[in-house]
């Protein structure tokens, strides 16, 4: 210990130098990492692939889109986890997208994409799903949702929905894509126990 702080007294210009550049390092990583994070949170970035896709074009002036008070739901807020730990697994988890955008193209042309729609829209109803719907919750919730104001419609299925244990994909799927071929996630779930 002593000789460590013996070293520091004697080289103290480079010592400052050290613990400098070690706080500026730390200091643009965290910036950088943020940056990553801010970056790949915009529409523009999920865009930059998904026009392609289909799924922009969809998406557009759907309720989530454009409505009456112009509060909007982006791509991530559906798609991407809220906290932190989640968030960045999902940003890992997205990186294989790479792989299908550059290495070995999955969705590229309108027939790949179709021919993959049923199954990467099962994998986002099992993930919403098992997370209770909680992109949805995150800004509809429902503690906060004022039964009186729904249309009857809504309001009966709702309380049959809560008495059932059901989730909010389980009855509102395709709401900002086209619906998909093959069962939708009230079959893809029947077996399942109820959350
Ligand atoms: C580098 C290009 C690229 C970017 C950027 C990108 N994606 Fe993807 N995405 C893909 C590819 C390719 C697939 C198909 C992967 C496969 O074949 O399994 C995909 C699949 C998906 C799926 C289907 C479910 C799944 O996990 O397979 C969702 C949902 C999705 N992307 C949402 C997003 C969102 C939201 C963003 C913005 C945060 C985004 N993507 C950004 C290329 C991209
Ligand atoms: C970023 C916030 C946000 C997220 C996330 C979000 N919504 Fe919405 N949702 C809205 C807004 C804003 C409206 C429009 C309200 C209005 O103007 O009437 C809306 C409207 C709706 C409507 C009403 C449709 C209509 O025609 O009246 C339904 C149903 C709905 N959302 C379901 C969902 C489901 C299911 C999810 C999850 C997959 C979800 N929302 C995720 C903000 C969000
Ligand atoms: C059991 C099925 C079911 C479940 C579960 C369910 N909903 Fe609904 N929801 C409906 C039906 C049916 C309507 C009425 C649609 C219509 O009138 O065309 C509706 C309407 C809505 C509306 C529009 C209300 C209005 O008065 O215009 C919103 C917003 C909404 N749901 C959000 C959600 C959210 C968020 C969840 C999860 C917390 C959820 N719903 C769970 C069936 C369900
Ligand atoms: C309001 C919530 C919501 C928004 C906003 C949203 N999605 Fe989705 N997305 C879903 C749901 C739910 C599914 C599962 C399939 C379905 O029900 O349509 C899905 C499915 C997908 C899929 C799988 C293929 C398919 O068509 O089913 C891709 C890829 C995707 N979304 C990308 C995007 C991109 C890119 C954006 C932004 C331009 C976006 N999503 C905006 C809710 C949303």
């Amino acid at each position: 210990m002593k000789s460590i702080f013996r070293w520091i007294r004697q080289r103290w210009m480079l010592s400052m130098g050290i613990a400098a550049l070690l706080g500026v390092f730390s200091v643009s990583v965290g910036i950088s990492g943020a940056y990553v994070l801010a970056h790949t949170s915009t529409e523009e970035f999920c865009v930059s692939c998904h026009e392609m896709s289909y799924n922009f074009a969809e998406y557009k002036g759907t309720i989530h889109d454009t409505n009456r008070t112009g509060v909007r739901a982006i791509c991530t807020d559906c798609h991407v986890p809220h906290e932190p730990g989640p968030l960045v697994l999902a940003k890992l988890k997205a990186t294989k997208d790479l792989y299908y955008t550059y290495i070995s193209p999955s969705i590229d042309t309108p027939e790949k994409f179709e021919a993959k729609r049923a199954v990467m829209a099962q994998t986002v109803w099992r993930t919403m799903k098992a997370n209770d719907s909680h992109q949805c919750r995150s800004c509809h919730r429902e503690d906060k949702m004022n039964l009186e104001l729904q249309t009857a419609k809504a309001k009966s299925r709702h309380a049959k929905g809560k008495a059932e244990g059901k989730t909010c994909i389980e009855c509102h799927f395709a709401i900002a894509h086209k619906e998909p071929e093959g069962p939708g996630p009230a079959e893809l779930f029947a077996d399942e126990p109820a959350k």
